[in-house]
């Protein structure tokens, strides 16, 4: 398939892409989450689309715009963007986990604003669902990526959660570095799958996703 030209090597693919962090409300007016800005699942949504990808774009609360060709689906919660995500995920070539879901919620959201007390408070929290291992059981023929954020060992972490989540392949960033971490403008990966690895060097988002892509489609169609 070299012949193939970047704009057409997805031509025919569906991807579903989530992008972004959730938000978990504490109370009407309070929620915990991170500083995560979307632009990477943002920057391979683009990517994907360019190289003629059907693409649907699972966004938490984000400030992006829609980039061109793609389907939006704006979610807010964990939970939600797992239903999101089940609602396509069988139908999909590619999916790629880029969300930075958090992994807890509030046990009880309060219904009422909550009124300040005590020196102290203790919020009582639960783990969410793991959404793309959660796709990855459900949807065997989706070809399943995730990323894996880590500020150390990021070999052995990125390789556990490839395996442990049921992954095809993992992106792995190191968010100790601040100028490639959450909301920068570049990224540098290190992408894992069961018998390979190949380092993806710091450039923009939008080049690392380019390159993301072609790995993935390389992977799809060998
Ligand atoms: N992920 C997910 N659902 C969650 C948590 C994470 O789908 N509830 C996905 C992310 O979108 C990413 C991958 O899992 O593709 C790895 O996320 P990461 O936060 O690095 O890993 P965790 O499994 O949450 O482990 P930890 O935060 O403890 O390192
Ligand atoms: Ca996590």
């Amino acid at each position: 398939q070299d012949f193939l030209l970047p704009e057409q090597l997805l031509s025919g693919k569906k991807i579903a892409i989530t992008a972004g962090p959730t938000r978990e409300a504490l109370d009407p007016v309070r929620y915990i989450s991170n500083h995560s800005s979307g632009k990477m699942g943002f920057a391979l949504a683009a990517e994907a689309a360019r190289m003629g990808a059907e693409v649907t774009l699972i966004s938490g609360p984000v400030n992006l715009p829609t980039p061109a060709g793609c389907q939006r689906v704006d979610v807010t919660s964990a939970q939600q963007m797992l239903d999101a995500a089940l609602a396509v995920a069988t139908e999909q070539d590619v999916f790629i986990g880029c969300a930075a879901v958090a992994d807890y919620r509030a046990a009880n959201v309060a219904s009422q604003k909550m009124k300040k007390q005590g020196e102290q408070l203790s919020i009582e929290l639960v783990k969410n669902p793991d959404i793309i291992a959660t796709v990855a059981a459900q949807s065997e023929a989706t070809f399943v990526v995730g990323f894996a954020a880590e500020t150390q060992q990021v070999e052995q972490y990125a390789r556990s959660k490839l395996a442990a989540k049921g992954l095809d392949m993992i992106a792995a960033n190191d968010v100790s570095n601040s100028s490639i971490g959450f909301n920068a403008d570049d990224n540098a990966l290190t992408v894992f799958w069961p018998n390979g690895q190949q380092a993806i060097a710091q450039a923009s988002k939008q080049q690392v996703a380019a390159q993301l892509l072609q790995l993935i489609q390389q992977q799809i169609q060998p």
